[in-house]
């Protein structure tokens, strides 16, 4: 049995006193999840996420990774500088940085990489973009950051590896694939993990849901046999409304 995890993904959001806010409100509204719990907030509120999620079920995360040891990478965090801050996941590869940063399958596997040598666990984000869905290439294009992004990785790996499908047309546009194709599509990316690196990962990878994913549909994409929880990034910025996907079973 593969255990759902709910991600927030924060972006560029919340300062060190409303991350404070924020964590203290929602600790006690998810202590009895049974699903992992986690948010990824911005470099600058790792320490205040740490402090208040203290002695709380809520594990905290990073939004990227570099993957050098050290050096001249002007903006750029190592995951030495993570671990030391107890970090325990990094979202890499997400759609934002894929378009606005240059991030590639290359940086992907790379900063992937790190992590998993640091034992922090990645969260690796793959999804098409509208106009590669319109024109048919959704698994050409899956197929790809899998295969590519993931490339080397052991059946081991995969034990800490996260998978997000995030498709790029439904991230915070209020749009949201629905839960039979999120699943379709999902159940796609466990045939590739299976067909190109050992039928076994298929099956144990963690493989979430990513894209407008809010109150009112959280439970319809979650009972779906692949979907193994979300990354959610707009509604993760409430407290109320992260508890409330966070406790969809409930
Ligand atoms: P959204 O973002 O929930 O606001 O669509 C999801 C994400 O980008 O991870």
């Amino acid at each position: 049995m593969r255990k759902a995890i709910i991600a927030g993904n924060w972006k560029m959001n919340k300062t060190m006193a409303e991350t404070k806010e924020t964590i203290s409100a929602l600790a006690p509204l998810v202590k009895d999840a049974d699903c992992d719990v986690v948010l990824c907030v911005p470099f600058t509120d790792i320490q205040a996420a740490k402090k208040a999620a203290r002695g709380t079920n809520i594990k905290i995360g990073a939004q990227n990774v570099h993957w050098a040891e050290k050096g001249a990478f002007t903006g750029e965090i190592s995951a030495d500088m993570l671990k030391e801050l107890k970090v325990d996941y990094v979202i890499i590869g997400h759609s934002e940085r894929r378009q606005y940063f240059g991030e590639t399958d290359e940086t992907v596997n790379k900063r992937t990489q790190a992590a998993l040598n640091a034992r922090i666990k990645p969260i690796v984000c793959v999804g098409e973009t509208e106009s590669e869905r319109e024109d048919g290439l959704t698994e050409k294009v899956l197929e790809r950051q899998i295969v590519e992004g993931l490339k080397g990785f052991k059946s081991k790996d995969f034990d800490k590896i996260v998978i997000a499908y995030e498709p790029v047309w439904a991230i915070g546009t209020g749009k949201t694939a629905t839960a039979q194709d999120a699943n379709e599509t999902i159940g796609y990316i466990r045939k590739v993990l299976a067909k190109k690196f050992h039928k076994t990962i298929g099956e144990k990878a963690r493989i979430q849901y990513g894209g407008s994913m809010n109150v009112k549909n959280c439970k319809e994409l979650m009972a779906q046999e692949h979907i193994d929880g979300g990354l959610i990034g707009g509604a993760s910025l409430k407290a109320d409304d992260f508890a409330y996907i966070v406790n969809y079973n409930k």
